[in-house]
């Protein structure tokens, strides 16, 4: 199973139900890939895009595998690479751990007139895009995770609390 099949069933079968016509796979949202609903195998467990070596976004996010990454990973990692003219060559996806994504930034190879960039995201299918410049190659984490389990317990006894309170009032 593809990651875009899902993005293909979620984007289009319902037209392809109301029109019974088959719609162009050109425009594929690759936002709207949805997570599929097969269990979890583990708490936190996320999915990159992954493709190796694909000649640019569209086709590493198009043939993109449909796998949990490993336990020992946390963030989504994507390597692209792309000429002088801003044409990409190369794009590679993969689940990464954080070792690895202290390489993120942008690198220019004289001798191959070649930029590579390297970005990582950490969430569910996060890494859609794929890193142009200095502003987009960065190591992007979701803020809420940053906050300690403490905390989040601590808000959540107090909406409960509270929840009790106004239903005991
Ligand atoms: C970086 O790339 C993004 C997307 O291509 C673009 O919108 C943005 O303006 C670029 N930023 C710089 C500083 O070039």
């Amino acid at each position: 199973m593809l990651l875009f099949c899902h993005a293909l069933v979620g984007a289009f079968l319902p037209f392809f139900v109301l029109s019974g016509n088959w719609v162009s796979a050109k425009n594929i949202n690759f936002y709207n890939v949805r997570p599929p609903v097969d269990p979890t195998p583990f708490p936190n467990s996320f999915k990159c895009f992954t493709c190796d070596n694909a000649v640019d976004n569209y086709n590493c996010n198009r043939w993109a595998e449909d796998r949990w990454c490993p336990e020992s990973t946390q963030y989504c990692l994507t390597v692209h690479l792309f000429t002088d003219h801003g044409k990409s060559t190369s794009v590679t996806k993969k689940c990464a751990t954080g070792e690895e994504c202290h390489f993120v930034g942008c690198h220019h190879h004289r001798e191959s007139g070649h930029t590579e960039c390297v970005s990582c995201c950490e969430g569910m299918i996060c890494n859609v895009e794929i890193p142009t410049n200095h502003t987009n190659a960065v190591f992007a984490v979701l803020h809420a995770r940053r906050t300690s389990d403490g905390s989040r317990w601590t808000v959540n006894i107090a909406v409960l609390v509270s929840v009790v309170m106004i239903a005991l009032s």
